[in-house]
């Protein structure tokens, strides 16, 4: 592929406690994700998803490893080399946490323009686009409702809406349709393709979602903290259970 990955993580590893009470959350995991592609991080609870999502986030220090993006390096040795985390994120950056994390006293118009007039916008132009994604997610009719008012669905169409107002490049995303039905799950996974071939963005999904995992150009599966070596084969995933087995040897990373 002619592009440099937009997000490279190389060897990073993360414990958390020390001594008998050490966790090893992630063990060398070397990754790298282009523009426009869609990856999936799958694998069994406790694996390690989160963690290396939050690393690559930038909302969790890793204990040793490097990280770049689009060639800029953000992490080397385990050491954060810009110091503005909370502009590198703001500008770079999506986040779809695993639970909705709302503003609770904003409603939800609001709580996808704050967003935008951080990082500069007028108010009303970012309540016009915040409006816009609403109703592209289906969820514009509930523009006025305070989060604690709003179905579990609902919110986190909101918090997706959120997510992608600042056309960030870099897009996570942990477990984004597991409380949504098929359609609508498929219509958030046509926005973060759009939004991938649109702004040029690379989008990690963790997901245990059946349904989606015919969406993702690529697969990988996190182990006891390790990567696996190369793509998941969609064949071989081991649908019941959420966690996938890695089809032949080659490629991947
Ligand atoms: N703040 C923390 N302090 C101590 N241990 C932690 C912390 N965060 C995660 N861990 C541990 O690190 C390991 C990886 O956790 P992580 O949340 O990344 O798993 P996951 O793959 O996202 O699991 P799930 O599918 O259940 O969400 C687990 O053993 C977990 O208990
Ligand atoms: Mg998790």
């Amino acid at each position: 592929m002619a592009d440099q990955p937009l997000v490279r993580c190389e060897r990073i590893s993360k414990h958390f406690g020390e001594g008998e009470t050490r966790v090893d959350a992630l063990r060398d995991v070397s990754l790298d994700v282009f523009p426009r592609q869609l990856v999936a991080l799958l694998g069994p609870s406790g694996s390690g998803k989160t963690t290396l999502l939050n690393i690559i986030g930038c909302i969790l220090d890793a204990s040793s490893g490097s990280m770049a993006f689009d060639g800029e390096t953000v992490l080397s040795e385990g050491r954060w080399l810009k110091t503005n985390l909370r502009q590198l994120r703001l500008h770079n950056i999506g986040f779809i946490f695993q639970f909705h994390n709302l503003i609770p006293f904003l409603d939800a118009t609001d709580n996808v323009a704050l967003v935008l007039q951080l990082s500069g916008e007028e108010a009303g132009a970012a309540r016009a686009r915040a409006v816009e994604l609403l109703d592209y997610l289906e969820v514009g009719h509930r523009r006025n409702a305070m989060p604690a008012n709003l179905s579990g669905g609902e919110a986190q169409r909101v918090a997706i809406a959120r997510a992608l107002a600042n056309r960030p490049r870099i897009i996570l995303a942990d477990e984004p349709t597991a409380a949504l039905d098929s359609k609508r799950a498929g219509i958030v996974m046509d926005l973060l393709r759009k939004v991938a071939i649109e702004q040029d963005a690379a989008v990690i999904v963790v997901t245990h979602d059946e349904k989606i995992f015919d969406r993702f150009d690529r697969k990988f599966v996190l182990r006891d903290g390790r990567l696996e070596t190369g793509d998941a084969d969609p064949a071989k995933l081991d649908a019941s259970a959420g966690v996938a087995t890695v089809g032949g040897g080659a490629g991947g990373l």
